[in-house]
């Protein structure tokens, strides 16, 4: 079985992107051969400063691997170092129906926030279906949000083995039941682009400041909450907690007599001792930049030599050979 995702090195690691994707896709390097990059190329469709992608790339690196990503199980690279992807995406383009791509949400959803659009943002996921695809991708470990993404590769992947003969492997994606939709300082879904994200690898003072800070209602400590399912801690504590120690926080808070003040305590508490082994091994992998660089580097070649054999497949079936 092979396993594959990407993200954008667009900025810094949030609870979103760690329960949603990185979590999860580290998890399954053990049950298969896993590939993970970075989506460097999907990153030019929203930012446009060189230094700051070269930057963000280093640092998706080094949260990947202080996150548990063990390159003797893992490929990890750079999107870019396998640019045989950008010749898959233009043979995938001539057969992708523009209603297919119309449809995506996020299209949608930056279309109707009015930013200045590139035709990279409409073809955003033909690209991303061209980087599943060259690796005979079987499992696609992603966050709801880009669960259309992966349907939309299954649809192109669907059309072209009808047009041109059996070429490709249809993928699955694969959503992490309980992080499908990690929420974020407003409630909202986290996200670096709402402003509203929870930084895991940010200074201690900024941690607490940001969990400090979360808006609760007026209710006094002792009041009974019948709704503490809904509390936004409450919410973030059952991702990083122990269950029972979660349930006991959601336990005395509908009972009354936990003040939001310990509770945003508690959860300060549990963000930044979770964290803290891979705060160790990311300080480690810092000092030692060459290493990280041969382990992209390494990664790179070895998904390059699969994504060739699957190119060629491809191009033989549409008659470019
Ligand atoms: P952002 O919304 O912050 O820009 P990305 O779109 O770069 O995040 O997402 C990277 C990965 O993290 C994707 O697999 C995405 O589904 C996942 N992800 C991002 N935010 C969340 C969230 N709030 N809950 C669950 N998964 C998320
Ligand atoms: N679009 C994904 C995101 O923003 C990143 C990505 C690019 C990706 N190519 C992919 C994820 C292929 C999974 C598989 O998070």
């Amino acid at each position: 079985m092979r396993i594959l995702s990407g993200i954008q090195p667009s900025g810094t690691l949030h609870l979103g992107n760690y329960f949603g994707m990185m979590k999860p896709s580290v998890e399954l390097q053990n049950q298969g051969e896993a590939l993970y990059f970075i989506a460097n190329y999907h990153s030019m469709t929203s930012l446009f400063d060189a230094n700051q992608r070269r930057n963000n790339t280093r640092e998706v690196a080094l949260d990947f691997l202080a996150c548990g990503l063990d390159p003797k199980k893992a490929l990890l690279f750079r999107q870019s170092d396998v640019p045989e992807v950008t010749e898959l995406a233009w043979i995938l383009t001539t057969i992708t129906p523009m209603g297919l791509l119309e449809r995506c949400h996020s299209y949608k959803d930056k279309l109707a926030r009015g930013i200045s659009f590139n035709h990279g943002l409409l073809a955003y996921p033909v690209l991303m279906a061209a980087d599943i695809l060259i690796y005979d991708s079987n499992i696609v470990p992603v966050g709801r949000d880009q669960k259309q993404h992966v349907e939309v590769t299954r649809d192109i992947a669907i059309k072209f083995n009808e047009a041109y003969g059996d070429t490709f492997v249809i993928p699955e994606p694969k959503i992490h039941g309980e992080a499908a939709v990690v929420p974020g300082l407003d409630g909202q879904k986290m996200s670096k682009s709402y402003g509203n994200a929870i930084e895991i690898f940010c200074e201690e003072k900024a941690l607490r400041k940001k969990i400090m800070g979360l808006v609760m209602d007026s209710r006094t400590p002792q009041e009974p909450k019948p709704d503490a399912e809904k509390n936004l801690a409450i919410q973030l504590l059952k991702l990083l907690a122990e269950p029972a120690a979660a349930k006991d926080y959601e336990d005395r808070l509908r009972a009354g007599g936990l003040g939001y003040g310990d509770l945003k305590k508690a959860l300060f508490q549990t963000c930044w001792d979770y964290f803290a082994p891979a705060r160790a091994r990311r300080a480690e992998l810092v000092a030692n930049k060459d290493y990280v660089e041969q382990i992209l580097k390494e990664g790179a070649a070895k998904a390059r030599a699969l994504a060739d054999q699957v190119l060629h497949r491809a191009r033989r079936a549409c008659g470019l050979d």
